[in-house]
């Protein structure tokens, strides 16, 4: 019995001990981490409280049966000129929503966190997301289905596909070219890339993300990369020396950058940027970081 005791006695002087040591080495480490940058600290809160990284929200209100015709005509060659030519064929949903080619010299650019986006293309020319799909349908060098009127007469014949449109839209006009591209674009409001490392650690939990990649979140701070690749897509919200600052999201699965297409090899493109100009030990952890997006 009081071997027993002495047992119990002896397990929870252990566990303290090591919780202790635990907690101990922790704030160690967070002061260490505070120390270094002035008012950053860590996981993009400031000490006033201000964000500059935030999460992307998993979900944006949408209408489910809208966006499942969406889905099916992204694949549909019905909107294309040919097989090959379907949304999906360029924007590979499988590789972050990009082939990594160029077409006609232009690099197709994701198809995910579009939504979040507020301008379009490579000169960021466009500013409407519906008008941009409208476009990719109609234009020759993506889709190239021709007109919306064009398109509405090869899915006409469809009877199902036509009565699940009128539903969808009973009040809104029910089938016809437009609410076909809107199909398409409620379908892209779910084409999010949540739930990354990334988006864990700015909500807060410190240790998805590794203490390099943390010291590149620093560096893209200290080096104004921020300034430019910003909102919770870390881009496409402003233009900058006639190119769209493109979203920095899913990086890591893309194999061509630039609007050009012309760099795979991420070191020469970080060294492009303005503030590229960065250390051995700094380019290195922000590439780090730009892995976990
Ligand atoms: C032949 C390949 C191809 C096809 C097919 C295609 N796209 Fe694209 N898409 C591109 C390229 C290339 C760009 C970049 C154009 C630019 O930057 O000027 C792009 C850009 C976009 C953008 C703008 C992205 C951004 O961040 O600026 C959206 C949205 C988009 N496509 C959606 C679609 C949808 C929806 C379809 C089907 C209706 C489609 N695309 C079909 C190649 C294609
Ligand atoms: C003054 C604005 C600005 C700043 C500051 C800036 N960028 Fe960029 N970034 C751009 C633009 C514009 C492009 C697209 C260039 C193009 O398409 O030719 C780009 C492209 C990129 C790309 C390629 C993405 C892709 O998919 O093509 C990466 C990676 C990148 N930037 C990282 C960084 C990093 C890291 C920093 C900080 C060291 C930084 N940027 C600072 C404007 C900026």
């Amino acid at each position: 019995m009081k071997r027993g005791v002495a047992c119990g006695v002896l397990a929870v002087a252990v566990v303290s001990i090591v919780a202790g040591v635990f907690v101990v080495r922790r704030i160690a480490v967070r002061d260490a981490e505070n120390a270094r940058g002035e008012m950053y600290r860590g996981y993009g809160i400031f000490a006033d409280g201000s964000r500059l990284f935030v999460p992307l929200p998993p979900m944006l209100a949408h209408n489910g049966a809208r966006a499942a015709l969406g889905r099916q005509l992204f694949n549909d060659r019905r909107l294309a000129c040919s097989q090959r030519l379907v949304c999906g064929a360029c924007h590979w949903l499988g590789a972050g929503g990009t082939d990594s080619k160029t077409h006609h010299g232009i690099l197709t650019r994701p198809a995910y966190n579009a939504v979040f986006a507020t301008c379009y293309l490579h000169d960021g020319s466009m500013t409407n997301l519906r008008d941009v799909v409208r476009m990719m349908v109609e234009t020759p060098q993506f889709c190239g289905g021709g007109s919306l009127a064009v398109v509405e007469a090869k899915i006409a014949p469809d009877a199902s596909l036509v009565r699940r449109f009128q539903s969808a839209y009973e009040s809104e006009g029910g089938f016809n070219g437009t609410n076909v591209v809107d199909s398409v674009v409620e379908y892209m409001k779910t084409l999010i890339t949540s739930g990354t490392p990334y988006d864990f650690w700015c909500a807060g939990h410190e240790n998805s993300i590794g203490l390099e990649q943390r010291r590149g979140s620093e560096v893209f701070l200290a080096a104004r990369c921020i300034e430019c690749h910003d909102g919770p897509a870390l881009g496409g919200r402003r233009v900058s020396g006639g190119r769209k600052v493109p979203s920095l999201r899913g990086l890591s699965l893309r194999k061509s950058y630039f609007a050009k297409g012309v760099e795979g090899d991420l070191d020469v493109v970080v060294r492009r940027m303005p503030g590229g100009e960065l250390t051995p030990e700094d380019g290195k952890a922000v590439k780090a970081f730009l892995q976990v997006l």
